[in-house]
């Protein structure tokens, strides 16, 4: 199965989910309104609900309640999108134009949070269970305390392996898990199942920001869909970068840092860590790292009786980590 099977598999499911993230979404202030469907209509690869989708179906579910929360997720992953484009002053979001850049950031902080408000009212109408509610609200706090901590991070030259896993984990890995555990919640398939899809959600997510990370340094912007080397740009290591500060001279480790802890690089000396970085094989080692995640999420999904959503998992990581957006 390649990554155009899974969103074959999906697709049916996703454009009932695309149709309830709009009505959801809706407001009556016009202005609101205008803004809400700007970013649901924005694109992106929704692979937050086809991880809750494909989740529920892998443990039994066939319909009622994985759509809102599908839908949900979508939601909570657009508000942190908003408000991560205000955090970063990014322009460029999905290939569009970021709320910040089209309305101001006033307008981007208040629709991110009428997007979390959103997020609540959709789960009290579908009557998610408790499990979800708290699965929920603990993934939406790891993604904040994720992004404060990144904040903070600029300029963190001797920034460890485990401080930017933690980073990656808080930020994104635990909302994808969040994702594939209320989904699977809703299934017959049991406790063991759903622990299974949380854990194979988790690795996704982590190998999902160390390809983002990679993409940030070497990817192409027309098919990125955002801005690259904003990593750079703000001075935060990520683990390309942070290989290569581990694996050269040290007359390049002295001119890295003194890039890094500069108030800002030019796009000349952005090129310059880039060329070096890759010379020492930076993105191939991230790259291999990203690799070990995906092969231990699909060694998750063992647990798992056989199923055509099963398949799709397996092959959703796989084409996630060979990604150019
Ligand atoms: C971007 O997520 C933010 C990260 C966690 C790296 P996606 O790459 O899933 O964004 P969209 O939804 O496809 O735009
Ligand atoms: C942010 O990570 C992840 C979020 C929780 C929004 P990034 O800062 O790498 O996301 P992009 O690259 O702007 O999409
Ligand atoms: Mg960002
Ligand atoms: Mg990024």
């Amino acid at each position: 199965m390649s990554i155009e099977k899974v969103n074959q598999f999906v697709q049916s499911d996703l454009e009932i989910v695309e149709r309830r993230l709009l009505e959801r979404a809706a407001n009556l202030y016009e202005f609101v309104d205008q803004a809400a469907q700007h970013v649901i209509k924005g694109g992106g690869k929704r692979l937050r609900p086809i991880l809750t989708l494909l989740s529920a179906r892998a443990a039994g579910c066939s319909g009622g309640a994985m759509y809102d929360l599908a839908a949900a997720m979508e939601l909570i992953h657009i508000a942190s999108l908003v408000h991560d484009d205000v955090i970063d002053e990014s322009p460029l979001r999905r290939g569009q134009e970021t709320l910040n850049a089209k309305f101001g950031n006033k307008v981007a902080v208040l629709v991110g949070d009428y997007m979390h408000a959103r997020v609540l009212a959709v789960l009290v109408a579908c009557k998610a269970g408790e499990e979800v509610f708290e699965a929920v609200a603990e993934a939406t706090q790891s993604m904040c305390e994720g992004e404060v901590i990144h904040a903070y991070q600029a300029r963190e030259f001797e920034l460890k392996l485990d401080e930017y896993l933690q980073v990656i984990e808080l930020k994104t890995a635990r909302l994808m898990s969040c994702s594939c555990r209320i989904g699977a919640l809703l299934g017959t398939a049991g406790a063991k199942a759903v622990e299974a899809l949380a854990a194979y959600g988790h690795a996704v997510g982590m190998a999902f920001q160390i390809v983002d990370d990679v993409l940030d340094m070497i990817g192409e912007e027309s098919a990125f869909g955002k801005p690259t080397r904003n990593d750079l740009r703000e001075g935060k290591m990520t683990l390309p970068a942070m290989y290569f500060r581990d694996n050269c001279s040290p007359e390049e480790r002295a001119r890295l840092r003194e890039l890094m802890l500069a108030d800002e690089r030019s796009p000349e000396e952005a090129e310059w860590i880039v060329q070096r970085a890759e010379a020492k094989g930076a993105s191939k080692y991230a790259l291999k790292v990203a690799a070990d995640y995906t092969e231990q999420a699909n060694e998750c999904l063992k647990a798992l009786p056989e199923s055509g959503a099963k398949e799709a998992l397996i092959h959703l990581a796989r084409g996630l980590a060979v990604r150019d957006r």
